[in-house]
């Protein structure tokens, strides 16, 4: 998977890393950032998604759409689709000529709003990135964890940079007797629940 990623999507990829770089040191306002994940943890994502069982593949927080192809590696490894859901507009626009470029049009389906507003209508959820403000996870958690097939599994960012800010659903998911879960120290931390 990564020894062969395609020449389009390694492009971009370099291409949103260089823009994040630069965003996060010219002080560029918080909400016109980029603010993705670094490589380890596209890769890590890839790794658990190219694992997960046959259902439907949710990411929430595409912004340009950086994590989303490392997922769409996944996704062609396996046969799969995936739906990845952003609120800004801007940061949706920039997203679709990612996929374009990339040429994932095919297996990726942008969908526009508030996520929290869409995710009763996805059932059968098999794998699912949670990457959005702070003030959100704990309710997309709670949204997406009783969709889940059994075995899906649900990664959610900043578990360790962020743990102040995300105590609620991190207390959630530990007494949470519907998966299994741990904090793992790639990247930002990463809370990975297995669903039972
Ligand atoms: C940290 S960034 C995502 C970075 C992306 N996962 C990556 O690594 O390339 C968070 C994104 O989530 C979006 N967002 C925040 N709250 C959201 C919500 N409730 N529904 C959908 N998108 C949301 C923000 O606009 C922002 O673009």
């Amino acid at each position: 998977m990564f020894h062969d990623i395609p020449k389009p999507t390694l492009a971009r990829m370099k291409y949103l890393e260089e823009i994040d770089t630069k965003d996060r040191a010219d002080g560029t306002p918080r909400l016109s950032r980029l603010r993705q994940i670094p490589a380890e943890t596209g890769k890590f994502i890839a790794l658990l998604a190219a694992g997960a069982p046959a259902g439907q593949y949710l990411e929430i927080g595409t912004s340009a759409g950086y994590s989303t192809l490392w997922l769409a590696l996944a996704c062609r490894l396996r046969g799969r689709k995936l739906t990845t859901f952003e609120v800004l507009e801007e940061k949706a626009e920039i997203a679709l000529q990612t996929f374009e470029l990339s040429g994932d049009e095919d297996i990726i389906d942008l969908v526009r709003g508030n996520a929290l507003d869409h995710l009763a209508g996805y059932e059968d959820v098999s794998f699912c990135f949670l990457d959005v403000e702070k003030e959100v996870y704990s309710d997309c958690y709670e949204a997406v964890v009783p969709r889940m097939v059994s075995g899906g599994i649900l990664v959610a960012d900043n578990a360790i940079s962020h743990k102040t800010e995300l105590r609620l659903m991190l207390d959630q998911a530990q007494v949470d007797d519907r998966v299994d879960a741990i904090v793992v120290p790639v990247g930002k931390g990463l809370l990975v629940c297995r669903k039972k």
